[in-house]
Parts: C-alpha cells; sequence; structure tokens
C-alpha cells in the first residue's frame, strides 16, 4: 500500500457509472458513463439503469485506476455511495466496493450521497483552483432527485434546513421540458434555449410555502395548464415561442430557489454560499448568484462544472475525510434508498 491516502470512489445512485480516484484529496481521474437508454423513455427506467450499471462498473473503475496512473495495489480504501438512489443502482456499486475492499483487503467506507454533493467543494483540482467555503456556510443542494438547503457546520455536522415537500427543482425542469416535446433530462436544453429567450415572456405563480421549505407541484400543473391552452389556441406556440418559454419558466424555478435561500441566509445570519447537484450547473443559477454576491455581500462557492452533476469524485472526497478519522463500515452493510441527511 502507498504511503499516500489513496481513495477509490464509486457512485451508481441513479443513471451514472462513475469512479474516481482521490489522492491526498486531489482528484486523479473522475470516469463517468452516462445511460442514453434512458432518453427513449423519458425518464430513468430503474430496470435498465441497474442493468447498465452492472455492464459498464468494471469498465470505468479500470479507467479510472489507469488514468490515475495508479496500481490497484496502492489504493488505501473504497468508499461507495450507500444511497439515497435506486435499490438496483445502488446495489450493483454497493456489491461491487464490497468485494473491491475484501479482495484487496483494504477498508470499506459508506458514503451519502447529498453529503457527497455538499463536499464536491472540497475537491482539489489540479486545473483550476476553486476556493473552498469556510464553516459554517449553507449550502443550495439542487439535484434531480432533492431540494435542499442545508447548513453545514462541518464535514460531518450538517443540517437540512429547509426540502421540498413535493418535487426537486430538477425535476420541476424536467417535466416542463417533456411537457414541451423535449427529450430527458431536460433541464440542460432548457437552460440552452433560454439563452436566446426573454426571461418576462411569460408570467407564472410561484408557491406560497411558509418557512424554508420548498414546492413545485403546483408550478408543474401551473405550466402544464399553460402549454395546454396555448396550444389549444395555436398548435405551433410551443415551436414559435420556445426560448421565451424556457427563460421564463428557468426564471420562475430560480426566483423560488433565491427567495429561500435568501430568507436562509437572513435567518441563520450566513454569508457564505455555496451550491451544489445537478441543477447548479445551470447558467442562469450561476449568473444569479454572481448578482447577488455584490447585492447581499455574500461570498458565492460554486463547483466546476463536473462536480455539480453525478460523479464519483464527490463520493470519493467524502470517503478520504472519513478515513481521516477511520471511519469505516463492514461487508454487512446494505443500500439504504431513502438514506436522510442527518449527520452529528
Ligand atoms: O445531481 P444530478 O446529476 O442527479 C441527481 O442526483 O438527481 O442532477 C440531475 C438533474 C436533472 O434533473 C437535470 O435536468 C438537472 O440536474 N440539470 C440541469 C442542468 N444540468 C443538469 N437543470 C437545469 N439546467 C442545467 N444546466
Ligand atoms: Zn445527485
Amino acid at each position: 500500500m502507498s504511503k499516500h491516502t489513496i481513495i477509490l470512489g464509486i457512485e451508481s445512485s441513479c443513471d451514472d457509472t462513475s469512479a474516481a480516484i482521490i489522492k491526498e484529496g486531489k482528484v486523479l481521474s473522475n470516469i463517468i458513463a452516462s445511460q442514453h437508454i434512458h432518453t427513449l423513455y423519458g425518464g430513468v427506467v430503474p430496470e435498465l439503469a441497474s442493468r447498465a450499471h452492472q455492464q459498464n462498473i468494471i469498465p470505468v473503475v479500470d479507467q479510472a485506476i489507469k488514468k490515475a496512473g495508479i496500481l490497484k495495489s496502492e489504493i488505501s480504501a473504497v468508499a461507495f455511495t450507500r444511497g439515497p438512489g435506486l435499490m438496483g443502482s445502488l446495489l450493483v456499486g454497493t456489491s461491487f466496493a464490497k468485494a473491491f475492499s475484501m479482495g484487496l483487503k483494504i477498508p470499506l467506507i459508506e458514503v451519502n450521497h447529498m453529503q457527497g454533493h455538499i463536499l464536491a467543494h472540497f475537491i482539489d483540482d489540479s486545473d483550476v483552483k476553486i476556493a473552498k467555503p469556510k464553516f459554517p456556510f449553507l449550502c443550495l443542494t439542487v439535484s434531480g432527485g432533492h431540494t435542499q438547503i442545508v447548513l453545514v457546520k462541518d464535514f460531518f455536522n450538517m443540517a437540512v434546513i429547509g426540502e421540498t415537500i413535493d418535487d426537486a427543482a430538477g425535476e420541476a425542469f424536467d417535466k416542463a421540458a417533456k411537457m414541451m416535446g423535449l427529450p430527458y433530462p431536460g433541464g440542460p436544453l432548457i437552460d440552452t434555449y433560454a439563452k436566446e429567450g426573454n426571461p418576462n415572456a411569460f408570467r407564472f405563480s410561484k408557491p406560497k410555502i411558509q418557512d424554508l421549505n420548498f414546492s413545485f407541484s403546483g408550478l408543474k400543473t401551473g405550466f402544464m395548464n399553460f402549454i395546454t391552452n396555448e396550444t389549444a389556441k395555436n398548435p405551433h406556440f410551443i415551436e414559435t415561442h420556445k426560448a421565451d418559454i424556457c427563460a421564463s419558466i428557468q426564471r420562475t424555478i430560480i426566483d423560488v430557489l433565491m427567495d429561500k435561500l435568501k430568507k436562509a441566509a437572513i435567518e441563520t445570519n450566513i454569508n457564505q454560499i455555496a451550491i451544489a447537484g445537478g441543477v447548479s450547473a445551470n447558467s442562469e443559477l450561476r449568473s444569479t448568484l454572481e448578482q447577488l454576491k455584490q447585492e447581499l455581500n455574500w461570498q458565492v462557492y460554486i463547483p466546476k462544472f463536473e462536480y455539480c452533476t453525478d460523479n464519483a469524485a464527490m463520493i470519493a472526497i467524502t470517503g478520504y475525510y472519513k478515513f481521516l478519522k477511520n471511519d469505516f463500515t463492514n461487508q454487512g452493510i446494505a443500500p439504504l434508498p431513502k438514506y436522510l441527511l442527518a449527520i452529528n
């Protein structure tokens, strides 16, 4: 074994199979195999996802080790996503990690996927030096399955202070895109088309939820009614107004997210603001945060694009910090599809 701490991270919670190598907190490789088969079905099909993970896992790990330029025997521990996620998908990564740990006689580390998204901010990358948030900070984690505001006091002390009571922000993007006839996942496409559109062209009513929680299901229904009514009047409405529709729905989703984030910053008196999860790749969300940075005197932290969407580097970095405190698990471990983020 190397005298350095080298962690192999494995991520298989949804529809991306990923493996990464992190050496002393620095990423050496981060290989992601995305499953395109789901586009045909307009969403992730769990059964197909598990099968694709089963096919991808060995080649992806092999590539991660080769690209990192290390030997398998130098790996100090293997970290894997235990949850939250799809059971069949999680089982592939969990079983692989257990076997790898047993075969190489190295420790096994279980990781909460949501904690991984947050700790992605601590990945050292040789390409770009990005400032790391200082504790305590607020993290808005926005993905296809989750929307949370997390008060991060430490690497392992995190509290969810607000979350969605129905759909996630990524789901709101994807479902709006689907209603417009765009392929899955539609979030990145809305982002692209919105660049040419007017965000004030159409108005959608925002949810009226107390406290720091979110809701996107009302917006989804409102959007569906809007599309149905407009296309009844003009069958070419979507085609001819695509950019304006995308810019307007994107603006509304971002406003909903920002209203709660501002409220959380005031209530906690914290101005260290981070974002994480697939939706943090959204260009308008990123520029809105840059603007708020000036207006509200926030310190804003945005991960490099490849660490926003699902990836194993975020699992490996979390594994690295767990390794430093000897936080290992055993062969009896099973996936937790509803693994809550409540670490104290
Ligand atoms: O974190 P992630 O890769 O997987 C989950 O854990 O869910 O997030 C995927 C979500 C999808 O809903 C996708 O549409 C959304 O992130 N997403 C975006 C963008 N890139 C990915 N949404 C809006 N704009 C983007 N540029
Ligand atoms: Zn995720």
